[in-house]
């Protein structure tokens, strides 16, 4: 899919449809390298820290990915059109330890524009990040009796900001 770079002070989206209901896909690790995993989040965020834009997202440790996050810099956060849901949805049931589940999408990857973590040739929307922080989710601290709910393994996510380094993406994602 054709893809224009777009300035991070011009890129326009519906942040909780963006992660809520498109879903994004989590992509870490080197291409050039062919070692890279890619997994569906749909908890995070878009904003800014330290005065840089940055996406944040969220991966227990339980998934295949983390060993990626963990040893590598950067990740893409990639964008789908409708057609590619249920490619989405393998993404993120399945795990890329068992098999390659992203041949099995039918997904291509690519290189990105700025950093070693792939990209996917369908996706329409690209956010390449560059890690700058981690931390990981302290139960101690949830305010929220319904977030523990969300943990009955205890596999609380590691966060990491990663700083946007590029956005790619069609028309409507750009004022
Ligand atoms: C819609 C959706 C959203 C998800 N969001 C997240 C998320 O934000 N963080 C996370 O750790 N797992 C999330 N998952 C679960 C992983 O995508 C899933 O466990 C995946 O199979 C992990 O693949 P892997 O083992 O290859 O890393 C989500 C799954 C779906 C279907």
């Amino acid at each position: 899919m054709k893809r224009q770079p777009i300035p991070i002070e011009e890129f326009v989206t519906k942040p909780y449809d963006l992660w809520h209901v498109q879903n994004l896909v989590l992509t870490s690790g080197d291409f050039a390298k062919g070692h890279f995993n890619a997994m569906t989040v749909g908890w995070g965020s878009l904003g800014v820290m330290w005065s840089v834009p940055f996406a944040q997202v969220v991966v227990r440790p339980t998934r295949y990915t983390y060993g990626f996050t963990e040893q590598y810099d950067t990740f893409t956060l990639c964008a789908f059109p409708k057609k590619y849901a249920p490619a989405v949805q393998l993404l993120g049931t399945k795990s890329g330890r068992d098999g390659n589940k992203i041949a099995e999408a039918k997904l291509t990857p690519l290189a990105s524009t700025q950093i070693a973590a792939p990209s996917f040739a369908e996706a329409e929307l690209v956010i390449e990040c560059r890690k700058m922080y981690w931390d990981d989710l302290n139960p101690a601290q949830f305010l929220d009796p319904r977030i523990e709910r969300r943990y009955p393994n205890k596999d609380y996510h590691r966060i990491y900001f990663g700083e946007i380094v590029a956005v790619l993406g069609r028309a409507h994602h750009r004022a």
